[in-house]
């Protein structure tokens, strides 16, 4: 069938028209109301005839009645902001199709037939970088989670899988590059300058994992052999000059494929592997069926441009898109609310193969940083959920550190409890039962459970229950005998008022406090609200270290003494436990003199004293690396530090954790000045030891700059001025922005003129200035966004200013004009980009735990943007929830 020959002029059909613009109260969605599919694809063709401007699709489905549906004789495809040019039914044009919302229904007398439809698509205004879009000159598309409606007509949900082959044409001197999933099967130049490809992709896929690039594109070219022989071409795509800057993600993509293979069994499918960078981008990047999109900023790096972190993250993100292949692709889900079955799984793979990589020690306490920043915050919230939602009125809101960072950590712990060896039976047995199946979370905790000999009956909760449990330890001695008694509680969340006793996996030792040493490690498991441990051989009360390694994403109090945690602090073998302890050490002492209380001058002084022992201890001991060094020199976060408080000040916060910053930089001077020297003379490598070096160059700027900031100034502008890398200049230019000296203003323009047009670099630019200390962030930010180089079209320059911003010291500031700005923000972005203008009001969803004179500032401009008309089913769903 030709798909091509009809010209497809947009017909105006008022009732779709009005479609696109949601009512205020969008439909909610349930996870209990799940219907399998009336109809199913199981094949797609789609043509598509490129343009910037317009861009034509005709699409031909071969339309099955599902014997396992209602047997419905609607079919209803879905839509969004389209209308049909044209619709065929077995080859013959029909104008039996009715609209529904933004949906084309047709009723259908068979059990087989050939649809045909002809949509008509603007890529050039498509602004929201959802279905098929254009980015600096090239077509690409987004479909995850329901982009492709926006596309054409669908079944769009992920439990209809389909076998496509798309056929495109276009200018071939604007797309010299036209790519699809699977392999490219035909192409060929037409007469008239334009080109043509045929892409067939053997693997059924949903519609989610479409992707289509049309563009003036340059590959790094590599091949892998897999553990059966297959030779895969692989392709990292980006613009010209860029080529040189993809070499570290082609080692990841290609270090990824072998771990996969060597560590969960699991071996690549077809003979071609496609990545593209896209310089407009809501995400991170997109697992596409063997045609990965990704944001430049996770592919483009060299030593000049990209720091260790950057690096980091390009491997980490590289192998978790990998990694979906098998957990996403081959097993894909079967509805939204089943997200973190990919997602967390995912996410987990990933973590697990980056600490193979590297310093496992290292990637464990960021991971757990991470998760503390973002996903403690959230499930403390107003838009706190379970890993498993139950409802949800846009999808999109869904990507979140719960679905992905926490069911990570639920999956980590069916693997502790279990053992790796039988958690990976437990996969391969996963991955062959559902082997092109949409899954559901029950069916992979079935697997686990039959796969590794398990019951996790009870502990299925954490796939329901939302909130970070609350673990209360403590330790007593008596007769040679430490018992320890465990209490857990599970917070209130919005929907579920009363919890169950969830399954606490704990790893834990018992120190000897006078020979440094423990007796082995223990797993104990609280299943109960209450339970008891006894160890017996005691002689003295034993050191406890709890929730080693992060086995459970609790918040533990353990109530320990301060002589204790220095002990783990200088002790513990567990490195995740030694963070820990310092961290804990500074929590303590900062919560207690922030919430006040009977505390005086002196008990600051001692409690500082405690710390300074502890931090010089760190940089002193020669068996540290300098990574691990690095950790344990980073002081809890001010939005952690406000998470264990009912209600929090954060300006009260800002200055104590600052003060304490001030003190250990002026006290520990030398030791940091040292530090740096020693650092300094280090040449640059991503050897572990060179990136360490760097980590504590910057970490002891920090310090100095609180303290001595003359001399920090001093050294960040030397650090800034020899750097032969981004790691150094970035560490010096942050520390300068937040000082005020003069030195600020001029290594900003040195570096905004040495980088112009390095779009990832001058997003660095915003950043630091966006969340330095400089007490005028607030003038900075808005000078900032009138700035030539800022526009609300990219997302990545988007959150380079604004999430920097919203980090609490100025977002805070006296008055709520920080609030304001962000509120201002979501009201001009919403129009433009939902999906990143809703993700900037979880801050403000946070006035409930902040001091009431802000909270009521906070809780204004919610009100603000839930009164503006016309709001995204994405901000709508936020704010309400927020305030509700
Ligand atoms: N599925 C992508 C990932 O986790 C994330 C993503 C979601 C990207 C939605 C784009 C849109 O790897
Ligand atoms: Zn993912």
């Amino acid at each position: 069938m030709d798909i091509a020959s009809r010209p497809a002029d947009p017909v105006t059909n008022p009732e779709a028209a009005d479609a696109a613009t949601p009512p205020q109260a969008p439909a909610t969605i349930r996870r209990e109301d799940y219907q399998p599919p009336a109809w199913l694809v199981p094949e797609t063709a789609l043509h598509f005839t490129l343009g910037l401007d317009r861009t034509q699709v005709r699409s031909a489905l071969q339309v099955r009645r599902n014997p396992a549906g209602d047997g419905s004789e609607t079919l209803r495809l879905n839509g969004d902001g389209l209308v049909p040019a044209g619709v065929w039914i077995d080859g013959e044009e029909t104008a039996e199709w009715t609209i529904d919302g933004s949906d084309l229904l047709l009723t259908l007398p068979g059990d087989a037939h050939e649809i045909g439809i002809a949509t008509d698509i603007a890529p050039s205004a498509n602004t929201q970088l959802m279905g098929l879009y254009a980015s600096n000159g090239m077509l690409c598309t987004q479909c995850e989670a329901e982009g492709f409606r926006r596309i054409t007509f669908f079944p769009d949900r992920p439990d209809v899988l389909s076998v496509y082959s798309v056929r495109m044409a276009g200018d071939k001197a604007a797309f010299p590059v036209l790519l699809s999933n699977g392999n490219c099967t035909a192409s060929g130049d037409n007469a008239d300058g334009t080109h043509w490809a045929e892409w067939h992709d053997p693997w059924p896929k949903p519609s989610y994992l479409f992707a289509l690039v049309a563009g003036d594109l340059v590959a790094n070219h590599d091949s892998f052999t897999t553990m059966s022989g297959r030779q895969v071409d692989l392709n990292i795509w980006v613009r010209d000059g860029d080529q040189d800057r993809t070499h570290h993600a082609m080692q990841a993509l290609k270090d990824s494929m072998k771990w996969d293979e060597e560590v969960f069994g699991r071996e690549y499918d077809l003979d071609l592997f496609n990545i593209v960078a896209v310089a407009d981008f809501n995400m991170g990047a997109m697992e596409n069926k063997g045609l990965n999109v990704f944001n430049t900023r996770y592919i483009l790096a060299d030593p000049d441009t990209a720091t260790d972190m950057d690096y980091d993250g390009i491997e980490g993100v590289v192998a978790h898109e990998y990694f979906h292949n098998w957990s996403g692709n081959r097993v894909t889900c079967r509805d939204w609310f089943q997200l973190s079955l990919k997602e967390g799984f995912t996410v987990l793979r990933d973590q697990l193969f980056s600490q193979d990589m590297g310093s496992a020690a290292v990637k464990r306490i960021e991971d757990v940083r991470v998760l503390r920043a973002a996903q403690f915050p959230e499930d403390s919230g107003p838009l706190a959920h379970p890993i498993r939602p139950d409802s949800y009125q846009e999808i999109s809101n869904f990507y979140t550190a719960t679905v992905y960072n926490k069911g990570a950590e639920v999956i980590r712990m069916m693997r502790t409890m279990v053992g790796a060896e039988r958690f990976r039976k437990a996969t391969d047995l996963y991955f062959d039962r559902h082997d092109g199946q949409a899954a559901t979370c029950e069916d992979f905790v079935k697997a686990i459970e039959d796969g590794a000999g398990a019951d996790l009956g009870q502990f299925r909760l954490w796939y329901a229950q939302a909130g970070t449990p609350r673990v209360e330890a403590r330790l007593s001695h008596a007769d040679g005998v430490a018992t320890l008694t465990l209490r857990q509680t599970v917070p209130p969340t919005p929907g579920q008022a009363d919890k169950q006793a969830m399954v606490i996996p704990l790893r834990l030792a018992l120190f000897d406090r006078s020979t440094g040493q423990h007796r082995g490690e223990e797993l104990v498991i609280l299943h109960e609200p209450q339970a008891e441990f006894s160890f017996a051989g005691f002689a003295t009360r034993p050191v406890l270290s709890l929730n080693r390694g992060f086995s459970a994403p609790v918040a533990i109090d353990a109530d320990q003494s301060n002589a204790d945690l220095v002990f783990l602090a200088a002790h513990d073998d567990d490195p995740f436990a030694r963070y820990e302890a310092m961290q804990q050490l500074v929590v303590q002492h900062l919560i207690a003199l922030v919430s006040g209380g009977t505390l005086c001058a002196a008990d600051r002084d001692a409690g500082r004293e405690a710390i300074g022992q502890a931090l010089a201890a760190v940089i002193d001991d020669p068996a540290l690396d300098d990574l691990m060094r690095g950790e344990l020199m980073i002081l809890p976060g001010e939005t952690y530090l406000g998470e264990q408080l009912l209600v929090a000040d954060p300006a009260v916060i800002h200055a104590e954790r600052e003060g304490l910053k001030a003190w250990l930089g002026a006290q520990l001077k030398d030791r940091l000045v040292a530090l740096h020297h020693r650092a300094s003379s280090v040449p640059y490598s991503l050897a572990a030891a060179a990136r360490g070096a760097r980590k504590i160059k910057t970490q002891a700027l920090v310090y100095l700059a609180a303290g001595v900031p003359d001399v920090a100034a001093q050294l960040a502008a030397q650090q800034f001025d020899d750097a032969d890398n981004m790691t150094d200049r970035q560490g010096a230019l942050m520390v300068l922005a937040g000082l005020d000296t003069p030195l600020r203003e001029v290594k900003l323009a040195a570096f905004h003129q040495r980088y112009a047009g390095n779009a990832l670099v001058i997003d660095k630019w915003f950043s630091l200035q966006a969340g330095s200390l400089h007490p005028r962030v607030v003038d900075h930010v808005r000078a900032l966004s009138q700035h030539p180089d800022f526009t609300l079209s990219n997302p990545n320059r988007v959150r380079a200013l604004y999430m920097a911003f919203t980090a609490p010291h100025a977002f805070h500031a006296d008055g709520g004009v920080g609030y304001r700005m962000i509120a201002d923000l979501i009201l001009a972005l919403d129009p433009i980009n939902p999906q990143t203008a809703a993700r900037f009001v979880a801050s403000l969803g946070r006035w409930r735990r902040i001091e009431p004179v802000r909270s009521a500032l906070m809780r204004a401009e919610l009100e603000r943007i839930a009164a503006a008309p016309g709001l995204s089913k994405d901000t709508f769903e936020q704010v309400s929830k927020s305030l509700g």
